[in-house]
């Protein structure tokens, strides 16, 4: 029986596999409750989460990628470490990626990125998307059985992220295959040189590669008008630059919306009603998906570095604390939503949810995650009837189990075996 009081959430592989109780523990504490370990306040209250993602000049993105592990590489002194976090901040890990920038960096880096979501790019990309459904359902759709996991939405999600980026074909089965884990990895030591830990150094030297190839002799495809890209006051920014961003985009779409169709999946299986529901009136799929994010989602928490001291919710946040903000916990505040623990569409306030961030770095995959799920709901529904759980993997009713990754920071299914009935 895991201690709660002692735990440590970043180590303690108990906590995956149903993290719930755990939050509800930590709320019974207040919306913001400190852990024993690592210097960590934890928010599972919804009003205070939103309160610090719309603060972030006292509190940085700068520890987003995996929070407390490594500790911060200096002592923080005072009530404002502002000056210290930008003498030390090249010292933390993966502070390239878009997620970790604050301020003007942030926003200019993030409107380089935008220029891959233009509304023709992505009208492409949904095409491609209904056919790579079908074409992955061949495989499996006529079996009566298969794990979802792996043999649809694993490759869907890297596939569509690589047509994304116009990523050439004949490569994108290597990217399936060379991809590492996401960050987060429960128990894992991180060093501040380990980059492998954000599974990234593989697509570092593929885009690296790619990319100024393709500035010196553009192509005329997607990466070549990406290595083009100018900040919004015109420079150019370095090769490097544009890399973090196309690598970042790989790590941040790929597990994430394959995990949220597994939680989708979970969700039809335990509510066969539900499900029917669902089957019956296709327009229920957008409720149907940001229910699920809000009751399940793929992002269980994100990370703050208070920068300066500030007091949320009447609890003192000494700046250097690093603040984990639970979204899966505060997803479940029932002072913001009501019966948190049942799947319930058309919740007024539905869209409210944490599960795509809030604020400066909110989602900027959301929509395509989104139409991704959908897509894939559409045609796995039209494809197979009577979903439910292969009880040979997942336990009889009331005994049922699942193995999840262990990674502190995703919600993520490792397998979700189904049986089905076929449509022809
Ligand atoms: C179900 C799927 C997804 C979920 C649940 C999800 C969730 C999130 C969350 C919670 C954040 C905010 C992190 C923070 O507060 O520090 C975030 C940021 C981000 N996401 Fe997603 N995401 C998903 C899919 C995608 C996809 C498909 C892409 C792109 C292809 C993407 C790109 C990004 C980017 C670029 C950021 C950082 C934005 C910034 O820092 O300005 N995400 N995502």
């Amino acid at each position: 029986m895991t201690d709660f009081a002692t735990v440590d959430f970043y180590t303690d592989s108990s906590l995956i596999e149903n993290p719930f109780p755990y939050f509800e523990y930590l709320r019974s504490q207040g919306p913001i409750a400190r852990l024993p370990h690592r210097n960590v306040l934890a928010v599972t209250g919804y009003a205070e989460a939103i309160e610090i993602l719309n603060d972030p000049k006292a509190f940085s993105s700068a520890n987003a990628a995996t929070g407390p592990l490594p500790d911060l590489p200096w002592e923080p002194e005072g009530d404002d470490i502002g000056e210290q976090l930008d003498e030390h901040r090249d010292e933390l890990i993966a502070t390239g990626l878009v997620v970790c920038k604050d301020g003007k960096e942030h926003a200019n880096h993030r409107s380089l990125m935008m220029n891959l979501f233009t509304p023709s790019r992505l009208k492409a990309n949904e095409e491609y998307m209904w056919s790579l459904a079908d074409t992955l359902l061949d495989d499996s759709a006529d079996k009566g059985h298969c794990d979802l996991i792996a043999s649809y939405a694993t490759p869907f999600a890297t596939l569509v992220i690589a047509d994304l980026l116009g990523i050439p074909e004949d490569d994108r089965i290597t990217f399936c295959e060379k991809l590492g884990p996401p960050p987060g990895v429960v128990g894992e030591e991180v060093s501040y040189e380990d980059s492998q830990v954000l599974g990234m150094s593989f697509l570092f030297e593929y885009f690296g590669q790619y990319l100024a190839e393709r500035r010196e002799s553009p192509k005329g495809d997607i990466l070549s008008q990406f290595a083009q890209a100018k900040f919004p006051d015109g420079s150019t920014p370095e090769v490097y630059d544009l890399v973090w961003i196309a690598a970042f985009l790989f790590g941040a779409g790929q597990d994430t919306t394959a995990r949220l169709l597994g939680a989708c999946l979970r969700v039809f299986c335990e509510n066969p009603e539900l499900q029917e529901q669902v089957r019956n009136d296709r327009s229920l799929i957008p409720a149907f998906i940001e229910e699920v994010v809000r009751y399940e989602g793929p992002v269980k928490c994100a990370h703050r570095l208070a920068v300066k001291t500030t007091t949320v919710g009447g609890v003192e946040i000494k700046a250097g604390t690093h603040v984990a903000l639970l979204y899966g916990a505060c997803n479940r505040d029932p002072r913001e939503f009501e019966a948190p623990t049942e799947v319930i569409l058309n919740r007024p306030n539905a869209r409210k949810h944490l599960g795509f961030g809030r604020g400066a770095h909110t989602c900027a995959g959301a929509p395509l995650a989104k139409a991704e799920v959908t897509a894939s709901l559409n045609r796995i529904l039209d494809r197979m009837q009577d979903i439910r759980f292969s009880e040979a993997h997942h336990g009889p009713a009331g005994e049922r189990r699942f193995n999840y990754e262990g990674i502190y920071t995703l919600r993520a299914l490792k397998d979700l075996y189904i049986d089905f009935t076929p449509v022809s």
